[in-house]
């Protein structure tokens, strides 16, 4: 059976996330916008490109929610983007309001979808989402870990000069300035990467220090890629990751990835959302992984699950 996916926003990422889905076939697609004529031109040009391609799937553009009916899955991109010196929070009002009408329109049409948010501040929009659809909390999930996580193997791969297909560096927590890369849990195919530094430095402290740099880099990385662009934030590689979440969810795959996930208890932690290691499959978050931290680790997950609420407290004063 064909699958449809719908797209809330089609901005940037939402963009490069149809022409990504297209190519590779996950399924047909709806690119839905506030903006008249754009997401129907851009569905246009994907579309005409599907004989080079290759592709076979439909691709509409639109600007009425009536369209996205009876989409499988749900990904929502909408939302403005950060400028250079911003953080992810500083679009909270902005972004809320948006939020709060596309979680209208997709309840009203799209009732059983299961649905994966980007839009920042990421976990705080994720909890809009949940609340004002009032779907399931498996099936409503953010995207971030998984990117964060590619972008800190990214750095040591660099760093270590190996292929970055053997690197596994989970980043935990809220996606901001307090996320957690777990450099205990970094390792190139089982090898801890800090063994792989100290052996490279033959210094257990330069390794540490080369390690905190690329900590330090992976937190900040949004902002790195902001300051360069200028007048947007990343776009290709948060919609790679959008990928990775769409498959393993249409095709039922059972993967491990880090991504905003409700808690009901898990790493100490009930009622928020917060990025974890979780299980994606059919029925959208199947189940949260724990795994052990230490007292350090400990500490700046609860430090970062604390950033998340009182974002989450912030915009319910707003009245959200
Ligand atoms: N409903 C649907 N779409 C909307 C709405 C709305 N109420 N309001 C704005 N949009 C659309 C805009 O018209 C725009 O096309 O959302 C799109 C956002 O696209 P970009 O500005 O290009 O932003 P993008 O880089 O795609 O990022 C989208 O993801 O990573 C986060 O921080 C980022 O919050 C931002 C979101």
């Amino acid at each position: 059976m064909r699958r449809k996916i719908a797209i809330i926003g089609g901005g940037q990422i939402g963009g490069v996330l149809a022409q990504l889905i297209a190519q590779k076939q996950l399924g047909d697609i709806v690119l839905f916008d506030i903006v008249e004529d754009m997401p129907q031109g851009k569905t246009l040009d994907i579309a005409e490109a599907s004989r080079i391609d290759g592709f076979d799937v439909c691709v509409k553009g639109t600007n009425s929610y009536q369209d996205i009916a009876g989409s499988d899955l749900v990904i929502v991109t909408a939302g403005l983007p950060r400028k250079p010196g911003m953080s992810r929070d500083d679009l909270l009002t902005t972004n809320a309001k948006i939020m709060k009408s596309v979680a209208e329109g997709v309840r009203d049409n799209a009732p059983d979808a299961i649905v994966i948010v980007i839009s920042n501040p990421l976990d705080v929009m994720v909890t809009l989402f949940q609340k004002v659809s009032g779907f399931p909390h498996h099936r409503v999930v953010g995207q971030a870990g998984v990117l964060d996580s590619s972008r800190f193997a990214t750095f040591i791969a660099w760093e270590l000069g190996l292929s970055v297909k053997d690197i596994n560096a989970p980043v935990l927590g809220g996606h901001g300035d307090t996320m957690v890369p777990l450099l205990r849990y970094a390792n190139v195919n089982g090898l801890p990467v800090m063994e792989l530094l100290e052996r490279k430095y033959a210094s257990a402290e330069k390794a540490k220090e080369v390690m905190t740099a690329m900590v330090e880099r992976t937190k900040a990385a949004g902002g790195e890629v902001v300051k360069l662009l200028k007048t947007g934030s990343a776009f290709y590689s948060p919609a790679s990751a959008v990928i990775a979440m769409t498959k393993a969810i249409l095709n039922d795959e059972k993967r491990v990835l880090t991504c905003s996930a409700y808690l009901n208890g898990e790493f100490s932690v009930s009622g928020y959302y917060v990025g974890v290691p979780a299980v994606l499959g059919a029925k959208g978050v199947e189940k949260v992984l724990e795994l052990n931290l230490d007292e350090t680790e400990q500490a700046l997950f609860d430090n970062s699950v604390n950033a998340v609420k009182k974002v989450v407290a912030e915009m319910e004063t707003l009245g959200f």
